[in-house]
């Protein structure tokens, strides 16, 4: 028996694979929960492919693909919606198994398919808006470019409205047991769904501000994205979570992200947190930059309107798990964002100094007075200074969510 394919509509089915094998997203990101690659079949008078799937996955994708695929039929066509390679791993064993398939992409999508498996020939280049017709069905296409590359494109099927919107309203998990929204508890969804979008997409929101007005236009049903649930039962729900992340709408709470060798930054950092849940702020999540995975930082920074960064001097440095939260940070281009610093040194200064750097170059910060440094351990007068901190931090991120 192989593994079946699963109906989303009547012509339309999924045809994807859970990943619960592979250890870090990209190479970077950890996933303890796995992930999905969706994939999609469209079964017409010409049949089409949405997308093929990472290429250790092909088995679960190619067992459910002919498990619905008519007795002694071809591949019309493969949509290639997005080109890296947990969707178009499979393009060129696909190619082998149906010679006769047309591939499907916008001129980016046609260049990067020659760079990556040296295919030229049986292509169809659309552009935004053009139409394909398989028979009932009629596919228009509309390209999303940085969501998340720059040949993204999104398929829309105009006859049953399904959107097939690649990266765009994604996230982290495997899919477990259901694969549609009114089939999970998508609460249990939301805190991937976040990580996917602040460490994959985040940094383009203002590109997804733009696919998100293309996709308010549509007449929308179902959404099957290429990561994470189908949502039909309520696909705008995601939209609109996309559309608060990556409009930089954040929520009354403080991250609190320390770097410390000897607890004496620890001591500064806890007393700020401290001081602000004194102040009323109820969420206050603090992490270790040492021991957190840096996917976990950056998300819960992007759903907090304050951040506070406490760093030890090491080498005359920023300490690197800091450093590298900072270096990360920057690239996201957050903004409306309040920020509170501190650091510590014992006989050469560096870690506020670079804190300071950062504060006005690596986004759109609102600085919170005092900073504070400290030198080998805190002092009362020090301690004082932290609470002041900690207060004042609760007040600018009231003052700033109004
Ligand atoms: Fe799921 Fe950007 O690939």
């Amino acid at each position: 028996m192989m593994q079946q394919a699963v109906k989303v509509t009547d012509t339309i089915y999924w045809i994807g694979g859970n990943d619960r094998e592979t250890d870090l997203f990209e190479g970077l990101w950890t996933l303890p929960k796995g992930v999905a690659y969706n994939a999609y079949f469209i079964n017409d008078e010409k049949s089409a492919l949405i997308d093929t799937i990472k290429s250790d996955k092909l088995s679960a994708y190619v067992e459910r693909l002919v498990s619905i695929m008519p007795e002694g039929h071809g591949i019309d066509y493969l949509i290639v919606n997005h080109m890296e390679p947990d969707h178009s791993g499979s393009i060129s064993i696909l190619r082998k198994f149906y010679p006769e398939m047309k591939i499907v992409g916008n001129k980016k999508t046609i260049e990067m398919i020659k760079a990556f498996y040296g295919i030229s020939d049986g292509m169809v280049e659309v552009k935004e808006g053009d139409v394909l017709d398989l028979g009932h069905h009629r596919l228009t296409f509309a390209t999303i470019p940085m969501v998340h590359w720059p040949e993204s494109m999104v398929t829309y099927d105009t006859t049953e409205k399904v959107l097939f919107s690649t990266d765009a309203f994604g996230g982290f998990c495997a899919l477990e047991g259901g694969i549609f929204d009114d089939e999970l508890d998508m609460s249990l969804y939301e805190d991937e769904t976040l990580r996917y979008f602040a460490n994959i997409v985040g940094r383009y929101s203002a590109p997804t501000q733009k696919a998100i007005a293309k996709v308010r236009t549509l007449d929308l049903k179902i959404i099957c994205p290429s990561h994470g649930p189908i949502l039909r039962s309520d696909p705008w729900h995601i939209v609109d979570l996309y559309d608060k992340w990556s409009s930089h709408r954040t929520e009354e709470g403080i991250v609190v992200v320390y770097g410390s060798m000897y607890g004496n930054t620890k001591f500064m950092t806890d007393t700020i947190a401290r001081a602000a849940a004194e102040a009323g702020i109820k969420d206050v999540i603090i992490h270790d930059a040492s021991r957190s995975n840096l996917s976990y930082i950056v998300r819960d920074i992007w759903k907090y309107r304050g951040l506070v960064l406490g760093s030890c001097t090491y080498n005359t440095e920023l300490y690197p798990p800091v450093a590298a939260l900072c270096r990360a940070l920057k690239n996201k281009m957050m903004k409306n964002r309040v920020l509170g610093i501190c650091g510590s040194y014992s006989w050469s200064k560096g870690a506020l100094a670079e804190l300071q750097v950062f504060a006005e170059q690596g986004g759109d910060w609102q600085l919170v007075t005092p900073t504070v440094e400290v030198k080998s351990s805190p002092t009362e007068e020090d301690l004082i200074l932290c609470r002041e901190l900690g207060t004042n931090m609760a007040k600018a991120i009231r003052e700033s969510g109004k």
